[in-house]
């Protein structure tokens, strides 16, 4: 297995973990499992099942290497500006990697790469990213993460924050982690248009049990890419916005569920979320075209 295994550190007591048979293991007595290659120290996928349903039924499609595209490449670049040349040779922690799909792309850069999620998507990720030297998944809530202070150079979380109970509370979490003179790259949600209009949705489509609103999400899909240009289509989109992007439509089936299922859908301001930044001593600061993505540096 990966020597990057070396690396976690037991939550309770921040001593490092060694490994024992099938576990990590702590001298305080904490043991954490390592099961089908992906250690867990969480008892189970908490708050985020609708995540563990969502990417075990679409893992691989936003995988670049299935679509055969730059789709998160993309993604990666727009929403954190970061380059071949600020990601080669570094430990990068992939906070929230759903199914591996901006892990893969940041392996593909040179980075090594630990990815963490609180939910079952690290089956799909461990699954698609193999067992390979330069990333290694493990099963943590952001909010109490298995590292010692100052282990990465690079901290990356995409589309992730906002779906914690706390957004600001579990950024902060992640800024120890960051080696001096290391950079870290968030995106959440924006405070504003279809974000805000879903916001009012949510409290009742994320109580429909997983598999039942995500048949209904193919059905809808289906029925309103036959509809495409009407006026019905444009005014059910402003009413219930969903995704209509130029992926494909197994892509709008995976968006829309993911929009409207989760337990929590924070949405934040440009400024909020620089001033999260500045609170926490980041500079540097750069915000990207989409104003909530903001990276910053830790001197
Ligand atoms: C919308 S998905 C984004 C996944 C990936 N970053 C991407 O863009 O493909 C959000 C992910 O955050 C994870 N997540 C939410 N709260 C978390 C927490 N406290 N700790 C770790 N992961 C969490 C969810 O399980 C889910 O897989
Ligand atoms: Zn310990």
């Amino acid at each position: 297995m990966s020597a990057l295994l070396d690396l976690f550190a037991c939550p309770a007591c921040q001593r490092r973990l060694e490994r024992d048979g099938d576990a990590l293991r702590c001298t305080c007595g904490s043991r954490h499992p390592i099961v089908r290659g992906v250690p867990r120290f969480v008892p189970d996928d908490g708050y985020v099942g609708s995540f563990s349903f969502e990417w075990n039924t679409h893992d691989t499609t936003q995988l670049d290497s299935k679509r055969g595209d730059s789709m998160t490449a993309d993604t990666l670049r727009a929403k954190t500006g970061l380059t071949e040349a600020d990601l080669r040779g570094k430990l990068v922690l992939d906070a929230g990697l759903g199914s591996g799909r901006f892990s893969e792309v940041l392996a593909g850069l040179g980075a090594r790469v630990i990815g963490v999620d609180l939910s079952l998507a690290v089956e799909a990720a461990r699954k698609n990213l193999g067992d390979r030297d330069d990333v290694i998944v493990a099963q943590a809530d952001i909010g109490r993460l298995p590292f010692l202070r100052e282990t990465f150079d690079v901290i990356v979380s995409i589309g992730v924050l906002h779906h914690t109970p706390d957004t600001r509370k579990h950024f902060e979490a992640l800024v120890p982690l960051l080696k001096p003179g290391g950079t870290i790259a968030i995106w959440v949600y924006p405070d504003e248009g279809d974000y805000q209009t879903r916001n009012h949705w949510i409290p009742w489509t994320n109580k429909l049990p997983p598999r039942l609103f995500y048949e209904w999400c193919r059905w809808f899909v289906r029925v309103m890419q036959k509809r495409r240009g009407s006026r019905l289509q444009s005014l059910i989109a402003r009413l219930f916005p969903y995704s209509r992007q130029s992926y494909g439509a197994e892509n709008d089936v995976l968006d829309l569920f993911d929009g409207y299922s989760p337990r929590y859908h924070g949405i934040h301001s440009p400024d909020q979320v620089l001033g999260w930044f500045r609170d926490a001593d980041l500079i540097d600061l750069w915000s990207g075209p989409a104003h909530t993505s903001v990276r910053g540096r830790k001197p």
